[in-house]
C-alpha cells in the first residue's frame, strides 16, 4: 500500500463526508475506495442505535445475500463475538486466521465466503462510538499496521459523516416542527380573525335589520288597527325612509364584503398606473367639483408599468380618494403622485388630501375591519380594510402618514412589471369637468 495512494484515498473520503449530507451515500462511496485501495474483498459498516447496545448493519460490499441476511450479522448485541467485543474495548483489531479465532459467528465468514482476514475498526466521533467497520479479504492480502492506521482514520471520517448526519437529521426535525408550529399558529389566528369578522359583521348587519324589522311591525299594527291615515302620513314616510336608509347600509356592508372575499381571485397583466388613476378620477370628478376639491396630479416621467388587477388597483385607488374627499368637508386640495421608489422594483403612488386628518390613537385602527369615525350611514369601515387586502395580494405594502388639522397622505407601493415606459408622459389638463386643474408631470 503506497503512501500517496492512501492520502489520496483518504482525501477523496474526505470530500464526500464535507459534501454530502445524505449518511448512505458516504458510507457506499467510502466502502468502494477502502476496497479498492487495500484490494480487499469484503466490507461492512455498523451503527450504534440510540440504546447503544445493538450494532446494526448499514453498508456492506462484497458478501453474498445469504450472509448478511443471517441475523447476527443484521444486527450485533454490543458485546458478542469479535465486532460486539471490539465496540466495547474501543481498539482496532486483526484476525490473521478467522476459523481459529475465538468468535461464535466467524463460520459465516470462513465457510460461507472464504475470508480468512479481518480488520475490525471502531467508528468514533468526537470520542464517542458511534459504530463498527469490518473489512475481510480471501487469502491475497494481509492487515499491516499501516493499513490498519489508514482503516482508523477512514473510520475517523465515517464517524464525521455519522455526526453530520445526525446533526442534519435533528436540524430537519426541528424545522420541521417549527414549520409545524407555526402553521397551528397561523391557523389559529385566521380562526380568531374569521370569528371576529364574522361576530362584527352579524352585529353590523342585524343592527339595521333589527331597526327596519321594528318599522314594519309598527306599520303592520297601524294597518291592522286602522291608523294608517293620511293625518300620520308624515310619521309614516319617517318610518319608510329610516327603513330605506337602514336597507342601503346593509347593502353597503354587503357590497364591501364581496370585495374584500372576491381580493382571492385576481388577474395579473401589465398595467400603465397612470391611465388606471385617470379612470379613476373620472369617477369621482363630479363629487370633488361639489365639494370644492381641487386634484392635482403628478406622474413622474419613465414611469414603468405595474404588474396588477386593474379592476382591483381602480378599486384601492377610489376607495383612498373617497375617504380623502371625506376628510375635506370644507374644500381643500386632492394630490395624487406616482414615482419610482427608492425601494428598486417598486413603484410608489401617494394619495395626499389637506383634510382632518387622523389622530395618533385612531392611526393604529383604521386598517381594521369595521372601523369607521364616520356617523351612521356614512362609513361601514371597510374601505381601507381592502385596500390593505388588495394591495397585500399584489406584493405590495400601504402606509399612512398624517397631520390632525393639515391632512393626510396614504402611500401604496406597487412592483413594477418590467423596465418598460409607458408613452406620453408630458403636461395634461383636469378632468375636474372642464375646469383646468394644474397637473404637473414628468
Ligand atoms: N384621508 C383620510 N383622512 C382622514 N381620516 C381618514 C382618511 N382615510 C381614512 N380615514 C379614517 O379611517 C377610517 C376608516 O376608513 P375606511 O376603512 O375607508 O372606512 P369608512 O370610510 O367607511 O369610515 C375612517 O372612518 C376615518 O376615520
Ligand atoms: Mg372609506
Amino acid at each position: 500500500m503506497k503512501n500517496e495512494n492512501t492520502l489520496a484515498a483518504l482525501n477523496a473520503i474526505s470530500k464526500t463526508v464535507s459534501s454530502s449530507l445524505e449518511l448512505n451515500e458516504v458510507l457506499d462511496s467510502t466502502i468502494e475506495i477502502v476496497l479498492e485501495i487495500l484490494d480487499a474483498d469484503s466490507a461492512r459498516i455498523y451503527l450504534l442505535n440510540d440504546k447503544k447496545d445493538c450494532l446494526n448493519l448499514v453498508a456492506h460490499r462484497g458478501l453474498s445475500e445469504e450472509t448478511t441476511m443471517l441475523s447476527h450479522m443484521k444486527c450485533r448485541k454490543v458485546g458478542d463475538g469479535l465486532l460486539g467485543k471490539t465496540a466495547i474495548n474501543g481498539k482496532a483489531k486483526v484476525v490473521d486466521n478467522l476459523p481459529r479465532a475465538n468468535d461464535p459467528y466467524v463460520d459465516s465468514l470462513f465457510f460461507n465466503e472464504g475470508l480468512l482476514y479481518s480488520a475490525y475498526i471502531p467508528l468514533v466521533s468526537k470520542g464517542n462510538p458511534v459504530g463498527m467497520m469490518c473489512v475481510s479479504s480471501r487469502y491475497k492480502f494481509k492487515f499491516s499496521g499501516d493499513c490498519v492506521e489508514f482503516l482508523t482514520a477512514v473510520g475517523n471520517q465515517i464517524g464525521i459523516a455519522v455526526d453530520n448526519a445526525n446533526l442534519y437529521e435533528n436540524l430537519k426535525l426541528a424545522y420541521n416542527e417549527l414549520k409545524e408550529a407555526q402553521e397551528q399558529v397561523i391557523r389559529t389566528e385566521k380562526m380568531a380573525s374569521l370569528g371576529k369578522l364574522a361576530a362584527t359583521i352579524a352585529h353590523e348587519i342585524n343592527n339595521p335589520l333589527a331597526a327596519v324589522l321594528t318599522y314594519i311591525k309598527l306599520l303592520i299594527k297601524l294597518i291592522t288597527l286602522g291608523r294608517f291615515t293620511p293625518e300620520r302620513m308624515e310619521d309614516i314616510s319617517r318610518y319608510l325612509n329610516t327603513m330605506e336608509s337602514e336597507t342601503a347600509r346593509c347593502g353597503e356592508i354587503v357590497k364591501n364584503l364581496l370585495a374584500f372575499s372576491r381580493q382571492s381571485k385576481i388577474t395579473i397583466k401589465p398595467y400603465s398606473i397612470e391611465e388606471i388613476i385617470d379612470r379613476s378620477m373620472i369617477l369621482i370628478a363630479h363629487d370633488l367639483e361639489l365639494k370644492d376639491i381641487r386634484i392635482v396630479k403628478e406622474i413622474e416621467s419613465d414611469i414603468p408599468l405595474i404588474q396588477c388587477d386593474f379592476r382591483q388597483i381602480q378599486q384601492t385607488l377610489l376607495n383612498l380618494m373617497g375617504n380623502a374627499s371625506e376628510a375635506m368637508t370644507g374644500g381643500g386640495t386632492l394630490t395624487v403622485t406616482a414615482k419610482h421608489s427608492e425601494k428598486g422594483d417598486f413603484l410608489e403612488i401617494l394619495i395626499s388630501d389637506t383634510g382632518c386628518g387622523i389622530s395618533e390613537e385612531n392611526l393604529k385602527n383604521i386598517f381594521e375591519p369595521f372601523f369607521t369615525t364616520k356617523e351612521e350611514g356614512k362609513g361601514v369601515g371597510l374601505g381601507l380594510s381592502v385596500v390593505y387586502g388588495i394591495i397585500s395580494k399584489h406584493n405590495g405594502s400601504v402606509r399612512v402618514e398624517s397631520e390632525p388639522g393639515k391632512g393626510s397622505t396614504f402611500k401604496v407601493c406597487l412592483p413594477v412589471h418590467s423596465h418598460q415606459v409607458c408613452p406620453d408622459h408630458k403636461t395634461k389638463e383636469g378632468i375636474n369637468n372642464g375646469k383646468k386643474t394644474s397637473y404637473s408631470c414628468g
